[in-house]
């Protein structure tokens, strides 16, 4: 890709194709040959004014110091754990996300794994594949109605007031809690131990923060009922992986949904080999439409900030 004379942007993948050429056109665009580390930016952008970092790229104070013309970092997506804001804040530069546009797209994920999960579809599409489904059964492979039902959400911001509206409309009852600090108000409102201990679905939609790290562990898995389900589609540390497989092993509970995992691409083993859990491999936000609408935001920041405008976006 012939480069272009404009200040020099570091990618840390390649976007859709429509924002690649947005970006040619006003920008040197230089794509990371691997997670965006200080090696990278040395070897590759040691002069980005802008990186435009992925949820695999952790941008830490080695990162910072490398890019020392950094005055952005776009982050592609709303969730920002893998930015250390304060560093970034310190040197000057702006830290941007992407909220709103993929928030409906979350929501229904969430709440397709609500599904899955409540009516064991991939379940029953392993069995089906390797051959040992029977035929049609009275009592085969039962899930469970979610008409009546309690969902308690856990972090009700943008996706978790979504995932509300949607359950809503399955008729179930929505309770919803903030998490430990940061108790909400409102209809619906109650504090995370009684959510736990009254739910049949319980999705998480916090953002990972010290405060929310392994909120979901063994001392809280054991208040679920054990005939409930857990869904996360928000950071693989919320939940403690370890006590989650010993919880499902125990039959504490009735099945879990996983979209995010601690230590990202591994999943914790003991989980591969449960039947009772479903796992995706970060999908949430994963439609051309919304990974489109993303990379779109994450540009319009990075345009605004090095046209000396205000960030579209800066996280909060
Ligand atoms: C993105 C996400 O795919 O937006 C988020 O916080 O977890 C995902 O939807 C990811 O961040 C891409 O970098």
């Amino acid at each position: 890709m012939a480069a272009s004379v404009g200040p020099t942007v570091l990618l840390g993948a390649r976007l859709p194709s429509s924002v690649m050429a947005t970006l040619e056109l006003a920008f040197n665009v230089v794509v990371a040959d691997g997670p965006v580390s200080a090696e990278v930016i040395r070897r590759q952008a040691p002069n980005a004014q802008a990186l435009m970092s992925m949820v695999t790229d952790t941008i830490d104070t080695s990162v910072l110091d490398a890019g020392g013309s950094l005055r952005i970092v776009a982050n592609v997506g709303v969730g920002y754990n893998n930015v250390d804001v304060s560093a970034a804040r310190a040197r000057g530069i702006s830290v941007t996300n992407t909220p709103d546009v993929l928030t409906d797209t979350t929501a229904d994920f969430a709440w397709a794994l609500t599904l899955a999960l409540t009516r064991r579809i991939s379940e029953g599409e392993r069995l089906l594949r390797r051959g040992a489904w029977k035929g049609w059964a009275m009592d085969f492979l039962l899930g469970h109605d979610l008409r009546g039902r309690q969902m308690g959400i856990v972090g009700f911001g943008r996706i978790g007031q979504a995932v509300a509206t949607r359950a809503e409309s399955f008729g179930m009852v929505v309770v919803h809690a903030a998490g430990p600090s940061h108790p909400v108000g409102g209809d619906g409102a109650m504090p995370l131990d009684r959510l736990l201990a009254t739910s049949d679905v319980v999705s998480l939609h916090v953002p990972l923060t010290a405060d929310t790290r392994h909120l979901i562990d063994r001392r809280a898995l054991a208040r679920m009922k054990r005939t409930a389900y857990l869904v996360n589609t928000s950071r693989g540390p919320v939940v403690d992986e370890e006590a989650l497989a010993w919880a499902l092993r125990s039959r504490l509970l009735a099945g879990a949904a996983l979209d995010v995992y601690e230590h990202e691409p591994a999943v914790y083993p003991d989980l591969m080999e449960l039947e009772n859990v479903l796992l995706a491999p970060h999908l949430g936000s994963g439609t051309v439409e919304t990974r489109t609408a993303m990379a779109e935001l994450a540009a319009r920041n990075v345009a605004a900030v090095l046209s000396g405008q205000p960030p579209v976006t800066p996280v909060p």
